[in-house]
Order: C-alpha cells, then structure tokens, then sequence
C-alpha cells in the first residue's frame, strides 16, 4: 500500500510539484533484493568493492549492500553535474584519490542513467587506479536519453524520460528522502492554467 507523506503533502516547490508515483517503495524493495540475489551469485568468491556515487546513489547502495550475501567493501565517490533539471554537461568527480582499488573487482552503484556522461568519466578514473574488474549497477536508466552508450550489466528499472526524485534522487538538493521514486514537474513545464 502506499502512503501519502506529508512530505507528499507538502509536495510543490517554488519551482515545481511532485506529479505522480513512478515506481513505489515495496517495488523498489523487491527489486534491489533480486538484484542483490544477482550480485551474490555473480561474485561469489570475489574481492568485491561497491563504489557508491554519491549523493543520488545514498539509498540504492545501503539497500543494495545488504541484499549482497558477501564481505563487500563498500566506498563512496562523489560525482556532480547537475543544476536543477539540467545536466551541465560536465562531470566533477572528488574523493576518488584515496580509492585502494587496485587488483579488486568493482561494482560501481549509481542511482540513474542519463545521458550516461558520469559513467563515462567515473570508468576512466576507475580503470586508472587498476581495478581487477569494472561493472555498473544502476537503478534507473533513461534509454532514450542515453547519448554515450555504455554496458550497464544490472539495471533496476528502464524509465520514461521524466524528471524523477526520491529514493536518493534530488531536485535542487530536495526530495531525496522519499520513500518512492516520484516525477517531479518542473514549473517551467506546467501548464498555465494548472
Ligand atoms: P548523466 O551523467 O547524464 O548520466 O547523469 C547522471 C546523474 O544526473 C545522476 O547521477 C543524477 O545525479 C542526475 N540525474 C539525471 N537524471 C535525473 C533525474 O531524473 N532526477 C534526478 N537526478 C537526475
């Protein structure tokens, strides 16, 4: 069942609203459970390292590390780009230095796929510091937006090209801490008569 949040009631922004419910809490659950089932079974045996990309990727990967049956490492790296609805096109990528990476097989946890740009340069960066093995999990991936495609191996959910937040996932800092992913609707966009 889902419950409507005060947080939901509380739902516009100055510069948008949240619209409707995209994919719900007990999906989610059930969804980062199988994945972690996957994950288990793939790397069993394996000197397995998560690499969180934060902030978006908070929620997904402290679920995701606990459905992971094995002695994982788990790291944080954090990536930005976006302002508002719109990527800048650049990635800035900070706390990765410290990264004791090399020879180990690395899971990176990423809340969603966009145009794919993050990914491109987090591999980079990753593949320098000598990973044994590289492999990307992402929650969310727009295929339609994706400009620079890229092998994601475990992808939690395909989605529309909207504008989502919650679960980790941020408009303007806000919304993160829904329970739920949610289309958020940027004023812009709406309707004037709405
Ligand atoms: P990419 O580099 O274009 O693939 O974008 C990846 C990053 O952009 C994600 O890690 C998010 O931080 C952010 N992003 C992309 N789409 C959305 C969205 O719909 N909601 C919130 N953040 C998003």
């Amino acid at each position: 069942m889902t419950r409507t949040t005060s947080l939901e009631r509380r739902s516009s922004h100055p510069h948008g609203r949240l619209e409707r419910t995209l994919i719900d809490a007990e999906t989610l659950e059930e969804r980062v459970r199988e994945l972690g089932a996957e994950i288990t079974a793939d790397y069993a045996d394996r000197d397995l390292v998560l690499v969180c990309l934060l902030k978006g990727g908070i929620y997904f990967t402290a679920d995701l590390s606990r459905a992971i049956d094995l002695p994982a490492a788990v790291e944080f790296v954090r990536a930005r780009s976006y302002a508002g609805t719109e990527s800048s096109g650049q990635v800035q990528l900070s706390w990765i230095d410290g990264l004791d990476i090399a020879g180990r097989d690395v899971l990176i946890v990423e809340d969603i796929v966009d145009t794919g740009l993050t990914l491109i340069e987090i591999w980079r960066a990753l593949e320098e510091k000598g990973a044994a093995s590289l492999a990307i999990c992402a929650l969310l991936y727009k295929e339609k937006r994706l400009a620079h495609p890229f092998p994601v191996r475990y992808i939690g959910f395909a989605i529309e090209d909207v504008f989502v937040v919650g679960y980790g996932l941020d408009y303007d800092e806000r919304f993160r801490n829904l329970p739920h992913i949610a289309v958020f609707q940027p004023e812009s966009a709406r309707s004037p008569s709405r």
